[in-house]
């Protein structure tokens, strides 16, 4: 495993300086080579002489373009623009999130979790509009949960548990209407719970348990008729 100072600089490096519309033909190649680690055992097969879409770790294709990358557990991190899925968990990310993952504006799945991530979740990531799945959990996220995110109505999936994120609920979680799973447990959120989140119907899975909540819990939630666990 790379020393933490790697992980850093690569986290750096490759959101904040490397952020370019390049081909995506020799993307791939180029964004390699802002690895600050070339002999990262995950990726020597990322060579020119052999095929991106088929021999290449991580990499899945769809239509003959890049869709799709999952580095999940292999110690590097990256981005590109036409990127739908970033799976980035249990990668020892420390720092901030970058705000420009906002730019990410094709993405649908964002995980994040189990890194040691700090500092406030961007209210940038409420510019991502195709966004379905977006986990941040188990990180050590301190603010409150930007109410931007309530901009993400194709979402079906939130899980911003086991942080330190403080303030309350916005009302604005009542927008996210296709939302099934609402994980925000184990943070140090307080004020009222919103009536809002009775407007989403299809929620299965709500889990708000071990935060500072204050006030009733709101009637609306009864018409929550699909939900199969509450915490
Ligand atoms: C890269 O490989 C060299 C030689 O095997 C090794 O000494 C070095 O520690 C490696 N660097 C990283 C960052 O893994
Ligand atoms: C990502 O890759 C890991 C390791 O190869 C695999 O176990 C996991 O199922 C993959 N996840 C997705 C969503 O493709
Ligand atoms: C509730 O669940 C049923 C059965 O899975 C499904 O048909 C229905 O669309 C769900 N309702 C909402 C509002 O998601």
């Amino acid at each position: 495993m790379f020393p933490r100072i790697l992980y850093f600089l690569q986290f750096f490096t490759l959101f904040t300086v490397t952020f370019a519309s390049i081909e995506e033909a020799t993307a791939l190649p180029k964004w390699k080579a802002t690895f600050l680690s070339q002999n990262n055992s995950l990726l020597t097969s990322w060579t020119l002489s052999s095929d991106a879409c088929r021999d290449w770790y991580g990499v899945i294709c769809f239509n003959g373009r890049v869709n799709k990358l999952n580095i999940t557990n292999a110690g590097v991190v990256g981005k590109m623009k036409s990127l739908e899925v970033l799976l980035l968990d249990r990668n020892n990310l420390p720092g901030p999130i970058p705000t420009t993952l906002g730019d990410l504006t094709e993405l649908k799945t964002l995980y994040l979790s189990s890194n040691h991530l700090f500092g406030f979740i961007p209210r940038e990531l409420g510019n991502l509009k195709s966004l379905t799945y977006l986990d941040l959990s188990t990180n050590h996220l301190t603010g409150p949960i930007p109410s931007e995110l309530g901009n993400l109505i194709n979402l079906i999936e939130i899980d911003l548990s086991k942080s330190q994120l403080t303030g309350s609920i916005s009302i604005t979680i009542g927008d996210l209407i296709e939302l099934k799973i609402l994980y925000l447990f184990s943070n140090q959120l307080f004020g009222f719970i919103p009536r809002e989140l009775g407007n989403l119907k299809s929620l299965t899975d709500l889990d708000l348990s071990t935060n500072h909540f204050t006030g009733p819990i709101p009637s609306e939630l009864g018409n929550l008729i699909n939900l199969t666990e509450i915490d």
